[in-house]
């Protein structure tokens, strides 16, 4: 997507062939800066300390990864202490596991000599796939807000509440949730965005609204528990939020809060859509609420804001008591009954086993 006019995605391959450049979330909206991750280590410590985030540029960073460590050492050895050092990382997000396990499946039956090339080539894929895969997400998301700008709000914007950053920046372009956003607006429907702030990371306020604004997609940025009310008066028309794993049986697991917007969405009855990619489906995990890992992060990102002063130093400030314990628990699972479809790349389906399985036979059967 657009920054000042200029294509970005968040995370490429540098000429020089190996090492890869990816944007420094931790520094937007105050900053842009591109850095170079030139080893694995690099790589997974881009993960931990979310210089990048989002659930499937985890999984391209991670891949990416795999790549750097083939490159400076291919034994079999490097392959499985890389693959458990990336999976330590963040245990939440199913697309690491997914993009570590797909080059491990690439590279182990190869001989070490050939293995550095193959990593590069299927990095690369995955890469492309995220982007191919997100614009058919787009396509089908784009049919549902459509149909409620002919249907609902004809001469109007379609009002959209999003949760936390499903943009292009947690993807390597167009994003999960924002995707059926910016190619509404690029067809000129008129789309405005409620974006929750996300707190605690502020990964909405922070990162959704900066390139929701580079795009020139209207939108207004909401403390979190604002959402409710906004659906009580009939000022959102549908929900769209990403994802960072769905289970077998339909459960969503997302960025802390979205449970309760999906609770609030329920009640009000406005259609509540999860966008996800196929790797974010694990097949493995039978009831999403009892069996996702969710990660507990640390406590400082509760007790404590980073922003920009009015002089431009960026500060962080404390604003909780001292000796006040925090908790931050980084995600919570939507039950599938409060899910009215799942946006993915081969269509909007219903939240549920049978569908899943039926429009992902291949990654269901492969567990
Ligand atoms: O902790 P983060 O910022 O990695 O969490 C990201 C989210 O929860 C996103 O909404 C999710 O990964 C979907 S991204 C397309």
């Amino acid at each position: 997507m657009k920054v000042d006019g200029r294509h970005f995605r968040s995370i490429w391959l540098e000429p020089d062939g190996w090492s890869v450049a990816a944007i420094d979330q931790r520094r937007l909206p105050h900053e842009f800066i591109v850095t170079r991750i030139t080893t694995a280590d690099e790589a997974g410590e881009a993960i931990r300390s979310m210089l990048v985030r989002g659930a499937p540029l985890i999984g391209a960073t991670a891949a990416y990864g795999m790549a750097l460590a083939m490159r400076s050492e291919a034994s079999d050895a490097a392959l499985d202490r890389t693959a458990r050092m990336l999976l330590a990382t963040r245990p939440t997000a199913v697309n690491l596991k997914w993009a570590v396990d797909e080059m491990r499946r690439v590279l182990a039956p190869l001989a070490a000599s050939a293995r550095a090339e193959a990593a590069y080539a299927r990095a690369r894929e995955i890469a492309e796939e995220d982007v191919a895969i997100n614009r058919d997400i787009g396509r089908h998301g784009l049919d549902l807000i459509a149909q409620i700008a002919a249907t609902k709000k004809p001469g109007e914007p379609v009002n959209v509440l999003t949760h936390c950053n499903a943009g292009w920046l947690a993807t390597v372009d167009w994003g999960t949730a924002t995707s059926p956003i910016y190619q509404a607006h690029d067809r000129g429907i008129a789309v405005h965005v409620w974006v929750d702030e996300t707190r605690p990371r502020n990964q909405g306020a922070s990162l959704t609204a900066w390139e929701l604004g580079h795009h020139g997609v209207p939108h207004t940025v909401i403390p979190d528990n604002t959402g409710g009310h906004l659906m009580q008066h009939r000022m959102v028309d549908l929900a769209i939020v990403g994802t960072d794993r769905v289970a077998a049986n339909g459960d969503v697991c997302n960025k802390i809060g979205t449970y309760l917007k999906a609770l609030a969405a329920h009640d009000n009855g406005v259609p509540f859509y999860v966008a996800l990619p196929s790797p974010t489906i694990d097949f493995s995990i039978d009831d999403g609420v009892r069996q996702i890992p969710i990660e507990q992060r640390a406590a400082s990102e509760v007790t404590h804001l980073t922003g920009r002063t009015a002089d431009g130093r960026i500060e962080t400030v404390r604003v909780v008591p001292e000796g006040s314990p925090a908790a931050n628990f980084g995600f919570d699972v939507t039950p599938a009954r409060l899910v009215s479809g799942l946006i993915t790349e081969r269509g909007v389906l219903r939240a549920d086993r049978a569908a899943l399985a039926s429009a992902f036979p291949e990654r269901s059967k492969a567990g």
